[in-house]
């Protein structure tokens, strides 16, 4: 009889074991709202357990071992909830996760779109402004030489401001143009054959007065022809720069330029003893944008785009750029090195 009631006892996991089964899936499916496997795994393992452990309690007669399977029963409850609780914030912090990392998928391909229009809007505006600018630089070449009548010395240094006001924005404008265009991979680069020395010439040429207007000496020795092989345009463009930076962030004694042969390329330097810079500026000059630390507070205003575009056109001739100053206030050298021959037009894309 005695083994007639346990095999009864044992058959009721079989009668009951079903529907408990069901209600208990039912369960966690409303409870945890979708059917996560790893819930529903722990919740599983937990409720088995409590009801074998409860179960015990009829198939005990004695009252000893009924007091330990209740503390069984006390402890298994406890620790069920305790790891129940704990997968369930693992799964929701992991939701959390999934959503954060989809949201930001989302606001990078919105960045990304936005920095699009961005270049599109700077390339439409400064086709724009262009045209006009250059009209008007026109015109007042036209005014100054008399073909509107006689001026007076007065009106030719009104004329003469206007003018260098105008050029300036000219000079903004083709960075902007050049930013676009970097930026969308439209930049051309038309390689030649070219002298150098021909060309720094030219460079110092033209900003010789700006430079004596300050009381800076610009030096510059080479009388050699020195040639080399890259967009002439690009290349004066970027000397430019650093001979007009140097012009503008030094307020005296001598500017030099000089070229030096150096590793199957050439070497162009531009010294200054001017404001320099401490290692901070040196690491970001050549970034969009950036404006260093040793002109602020001064009133020597720019745009930042400068020498951003000096390293992406000196770049697409496979050469490089750099920035050196002792420190703040020791003055500062700016070079570039190109290769006598370029390698292929690097991806002008950023
Ligand atoms: N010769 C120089 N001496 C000291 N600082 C310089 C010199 N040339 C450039 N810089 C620094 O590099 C920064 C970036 O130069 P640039 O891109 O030409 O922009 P901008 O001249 O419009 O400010 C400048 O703001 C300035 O801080
Ligand atoms: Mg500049």
């Amino acid at each position: 009889i005695g083994s007639f009631t346990s095999d009864w006892a044992l058959s009721q996991y079989g009668l009951f074991g079903m529907p408990v089964f069901i209600a208990f899936l039912a369960y966690t499916v409303v409870r945890f709202k979708m059917f996560n496997v790893k819930m529903v795994g722990a919740a599983a393992l937990v409720f088995s357990l409590w009801g074998l452990v409860f179960s015990l309690l009829f198939l005990e007669t004695n009252f000893t071992a009924q007091l330990i399977v209740v503390m069984t029963l006390v402890l298994v409850s406890f620790f069920g909830v305790m790891l129940i609780r704990s997968v369930r914030q693992e799964v929701k912090r992991r939701e959390e996760i999934a959503q954060l990392a989809k949201t930001l998928e989302y606001a990078n391909i919105r960045l990304q779109e936005l920095d699009k229009q961005k270049t599109e809007f700077l390339s439409i505006a400064s086709h724009q402004l262009r045209t006009p600018l250059s009209i008007l630089k026109g015109y007042i070449e036209l005014i100054k030489d008399g073909g509107y009548g006689k001026v007076t010395k007065g009106t030719v240094e009104v004329l003469n401001n206007m003018d260098e006001s105008n050029e300036h924005l000219i000079k903004m404008v083709d960075d902007f143009l050049n930013i676009s265009r970097l930026e969308q991979g439209r930049t051309k680069y038309v390689f030649a054959d070219f002298d150098i020395t021909h060309l720094i010439d030219g460079i110092v040429f033209e900003l010789k007065k700006k430079a004596e207007d300050k009381n800076l000496v610009l030096e510059w020795l080479q009388k050699e022809p020195f040639h080399l092989v890259g967009d002439e345009e690009k290349i004066r463009h970027v000397i430019f720069n650093f001979v007009d930076n140097a012009a503008k962030y030094t307020n005296e004694g001598t500017i030099k330029v000089a070229i030096e042969k150096s590793d199957n390329g050439l070497k162009v330097t531009v010294r200054d003893h001017g404001f320099g810079f401490d290692k901070i500026d040196e690491a970001n000059f050549f970034q969009k944008f950036y404006r260093g630390e040793n002109v602020k507070g001064t009133n020597v205003t720019g745009t930042g785009l400068g020498l951003f575009v000096c390293k992406k056109f000196i770049e697409a001739h496979g050469g490089k750029v750099w920035a050196h100053s002792p420190g703040l206030g020791q003055g500062s050298e700016f070079g570039l090195w190109l290769p006598l021959i370029p390698t292929k037009p690097a991806e002008t894309k950023i």
